[in-house]
């Protein structure tokens, strides 16, 4: 990657689509991206701004969260609410010297292996061109 970097990316993936994608990716044996670390969560609507910055203070360098298409939640709405909470994070995300880059949602359903592998290795890409994140803000 960036001069041996290998970005820590956390990935939360809703249970019932997101997973169970990455899962078919698994299987068919796609390259996942080596600093990925997948967290399972019942839905994207359950993951908040303050956990996405909690990873980075923790040492991540990119933070994924992916969930079933819109109409296809669940629990109905978590997913909008999920989009929700993005919009607000994207404006917070300055605050914390943290990259608009560096954090993504989209959607991934249960039989979408190829795209769950897709996304994952592109955020791999551009986070691997921006370089580590460093707390402070500063690269
Ligand atoms: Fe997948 Fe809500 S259950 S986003």
């Amino acid at each position: 990657m960036n001069n041996g970097f290998t970005p820590q990316i956390i990935a939360f993936l809703c249970n019932w689509c997101s997973y169970a994608g990455a899962d078919k990716a698994g299987g068919r044996h796609d390259e996942a991206p080596q600093g990925l670390k997948v967290v399972r969560v019942m839905c994207s609507g359950r993951v908040e701004p303050r956990d996405v910055i909690e990873c980075f203070t923790r040492g991540a360098d990119g933070v994924l969260i992916l969930g079933c298409h819109p109409g296809d939640c669940h629990y109905k709405e978590g997913n909008h609410k999920a989009l929700r909470r993005y919009h607000l994070l994207k404006k917070m995300l300055p605050q914390f010297g943290i990259e608009n880059e560096r954090v993504k949602l989209d959607w991934v359903s249960s039989n979408e292996a190829k795209r769950y592998t897709e996304i994952v290795n592109e955020m791999a890409k551009s986070i691997s061109r921006l370089g580590p994140f460093n707390e402070d803000g500063k690269q």
